[in-house]
């Protein structure tokens, strides 16, 4: 009998959108406080959803849909407005590329402060650092500033911290949005893995195709909403059927579109109204 791994229950979240207004200098003068107003953009409205404990969960989407701010939110680094979100179980969160990076420190330094944070001891660290840099392949550049790093290079280093903590549940937020071929395979791997060690995996991809391979069931949001949820290859026969033709095939010309913001934590929680 298994239990779910994570249980979203009702779950809705706003953003606040500026609007800058285009006043003349005589009106700005006249009101000087009057210079940007808001509008509530709802991002998540009313999701539910049970991921089971080993299953391998999808959500596809398209961009601006809420599939970040989701995982965001089960990865305890937004919170809701309203709803309830249970996990049970250890969770390693790959967000967002650079989510959680410190562009202006090396890598060494970024590994240290992202395990540490995920949960690791010192000696645990130590242990672990010659197979995060290998994994990711950046023997070469571990002194390096990560404001030097490619996106690539970048997201090799998340997934390989990620994947190094102890954890029951992954999330995976575009892992192989800007990954070569050779990463793309490595993760596909480590997916097999994860699989057969009966991991709880919520996967977010434009990449239908490894949807499809990877996911036991799928989750469709459409702007900020739950829609289809049922058998990967079901949802993403739905929303195939939803897009252009032209953009229907296996994620491309989405991806393409979707932005890679090198962002500091810090600078994507200013981002979060207060
Ligand atoms: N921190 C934030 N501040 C303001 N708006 C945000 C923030 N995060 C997400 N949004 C908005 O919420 C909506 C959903 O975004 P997101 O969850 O990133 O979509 P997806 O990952 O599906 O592309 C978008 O309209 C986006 O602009
Ligand atoms: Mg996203």
């Amino acid at each position: 009998m298994t239990r779910p791994a994570i249980a979203v229950d009702g779950v809705s979240k706003s953003f606040r959108l500026p609007h800058e207004q285009h006043l003349s200098l005589k009106q700005r003068f006249l009101h000087p406080g009057r210079r940007t107003t808001y509008e509530e953009h709802e991002a998540l409205r009313d999701v539910s959803v049970v991921v089971e404990e080993g299953e391998f969960f999808g959500i596809v989407g398209s961009n601006g849909s809420g599939k970040s701010t989701l995982l965001k939110i089960v990865g305890g680094i937004y919170r809701a407005d309203s709803g309830t979100v249970r996990v049970h179980g250890a969770l390693s969160p790959f967000i967002e590329l650079g989510v959680g990076f410190n562009p202006d420190l090396n890598a060494r330094d970024n590994i240290r402060i992202n395990g540490t944070l995920l949960g690791l001891t010192r000696r645990e660290l130590e242990r672990k650092f010659d197979d995060i840099v290998g994994f990711a392949e950046l023997e070469r550049f571990v002194d390096q500033r990560l404001r030097n790093y490619s996106s690539g290079m970048q997201l090799r280093l998340a997934y390989s911290i990620a994947i190094q903590v102890p954890f029951d549940i992954l999330l995976l937020d575009e892992v192989l949005a800007v990954g070569d071929q050779g990463f793309q395979q490595k993760c596909f791997g480590t997916f097999d893995r994860f699989r057969a060690e009966g991991k709880t995996v919520v996967f977010v991809s434009h990449d239908l195709a490894s949807v499809e391979r990877f996911c036991d069931r799928a989750l469709l949001l459409a702007n900020g909403a739950a829609g289809a949820l049922d058998a990967a290859a079901d949802v993403i026969a739905a929303y195939r059927g939803e897009l252009p033709q032209d953009a229907s095939s296996p994620g491309v010309a989405e991806r393409r579109h979707e932005p890679q913001p090198a962002a500091s934590a810090s600078a994507d929680a200013l981002r979060e109204p207060a």
